[in-house]
């Protein structure tokens, strides 16, 4: 075989069988085939696509390219969940506690955070003690005795996926919905769990900037799973604003136990969308036969305080000094130099928020990383006081920022200014939960 005809074959649109699509991730994965010719056949596949067949050839050949995660040592269904980036997006530190309270198991490996979007792994390490390296027969020891863990990637996981994606980084082919769904699914199914839930996020701040392109993406991403016969729901959320009030890693994890405690009320998106995961999460694992039942299942164990123990359990299995996992003592993670509140210019409504710009801000205040070198403070970063559709005037903050370094201020409040759309009508409503695709 050689790659230029294959390359040359996806220019003419043909289908590539099995056999090429493995030669080709093999070879470029063992360093026999230069960037050149990846990156060409990539760039022909944003303009040309690829069929179903292409794409679940593709991600079988991804994740066979390193370590699969054997997690038959834990008992019961194992479920997943997986959220294509969004800013304010705490679900995990909710969902995965209250579906372990409920009986579920999951056994989840997550990421850090790079640019806007924070990751699960630096708002963990954000308490004391906590650490994210556990060896594999460790995990599986907590989650079959609690029902939850999260760590860090243990081993070598689809390793061609990260070779691809520092490729498509800088070659212009990020946006491609089959390239997408491969370099996802790849790594979920490397990971192990039989039941996968999937979070595709739309709007503003999200990769899929339309419901179509995210139901694109959906859909691909369920029927590549059930190939391999994961069961796999997706579903489409809003990202047109930041999920919770919260952006920042500790500020995050408050937001999290204010949750967890009861504290944030049904309607506001961050619960929605926490109870819409869990819900599928629930009937994956044939713990609830209906949404009806799951959510009922959901409610009581939030309200009963069971899923805030399984949150403490977590992080003191993990090393982490839970004392601090309650409403009493969580502020004592979120102390910072001075707190500074940004208030709008004008009256009017807010008609639209830049998600994705509201997540460079807290960044700049050091919540996040520009590049993979840099390090987080863990208490800054800012809290939402308003949401889209909100009234606003200038004697009322839309932000507060929380600081511990000047240098990057100004810029960071210049970004959330700019993030930030007032208009004198108020702006139609716009719904939280889009789409539910199972197949
Ligand atoms: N997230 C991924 O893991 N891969 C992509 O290609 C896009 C989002
Ligand atoms: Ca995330």
């Amino acid at each position: 075989m050689r790659m230029v005809d294959l390359i040359e074959k996806k220019v003419q649109g043909l289908e590539l069988t099995e056999e090429e699509i493995k030669y080709i991730v093999d070879e470029f994965v063992n360093g026999d085939m230069p960037d050149y010719q990846m990156s060409a056949f990539m760039m022909a596949v944003v303009f040309n696509g690829m069929t179903e067949k292409e794409t679940a050839d593709l991600t079988m050949a991804m994740m066979y390219s390193g370590d699969i995660i054997d997690l038959s040592d834990i008992k019961g269904i194992k479920v997943d969940k997986h959220s294509t980036g969004g800013v304010g997006d705490t679900t995990t530190l909710v969902v995965a506690p209250l579906v372990a309270a409920c009986g579920g198991s999951v056994a989840k490996m997550s990421g850090r955070g790079l640019g806007h979007t924070g990751g699960t792994l630096d708002k963990l390490e954000s308490i004391p003690g906590v650490n994210i390296e556990q060896p594999m027969e460790r995990f599986k020891e907590i989650v079959n005795n609690i029902g939850v863990a999260v760590i860090g990637q243990t081993g070598n996981l689809v390793p061609a996926d990260k070779k691809m994606y520092a490729l498509r980084d800088v070659t212009g082919t990020v946006g491609s919905i089959p390239l997408i769904a491969t370099s996802i699914m790849s790594k979920k199914l490397a990971a192990g769990s039989d039941a996968i839930v999937l979070d595709v996020k739309t709007g503003s701040g999200a990769f899929m900037q339309t419901v179509e392109d995210a139901q694109k993406l959906a859909h691909l991403m369920v029927q590549i799973g059930q190939l391999v016969n994961r069961q796999c729901v997706a579903v489409i959320t809003d990202m047109n604003q930041p999920l919770g009030m919260a952006i920042g890693n500790a500020l995050e994890v408050r937001e999290a136990v204010e949750l967890l405690s009861g504290k944030i009320e049904k309607g506001d998106p961050l619960y929605e969308v926490c109870m819409l995961l869990g819900t599928h999460m629930l009937i994956l694992s044939k713990i609830a036969t209906s949404e009806e039942e799951a959510r009922k299942k959901l409610e009581e164990a939030l309200y009963s305080g069971a899923g805030l123990k399984k949150l403490q359990q977590m992080i003191a299995a993990e090393g982490g000094d839970a004392s601090y996992i309650c409403l009493e003592r969580i502020d004592e993670l979120c102390n910072v130099r001075r707190k500074l509140e940004i208030y709008p210019s004008e009256k009017g409504y807010i008609s639209s928020i830049r998600a994705e710009r509201i997540g460079t801000a807290a960044q700049m205040l050091g919540a996040g990383r520009a590049t993979k070198e840099d390090k987080i403070d863990p208490a800054v970063g800012l809290v939402m006081n308003k949401r889209l559709g909100d009234e606003v005037s200038p004697d009322t903050p839309l932000c507060t920022m929380y600081v511990n370094d000047d240098t990057a201020l100004e810029a960071a409040i210049n970004t959330f200014r700019s993030a930030i759309e007032i208009s004198q009508n108020k702006p139609e409503y716009r719904p939280m939960i889009y789409d539910i695709v199972r197949e």
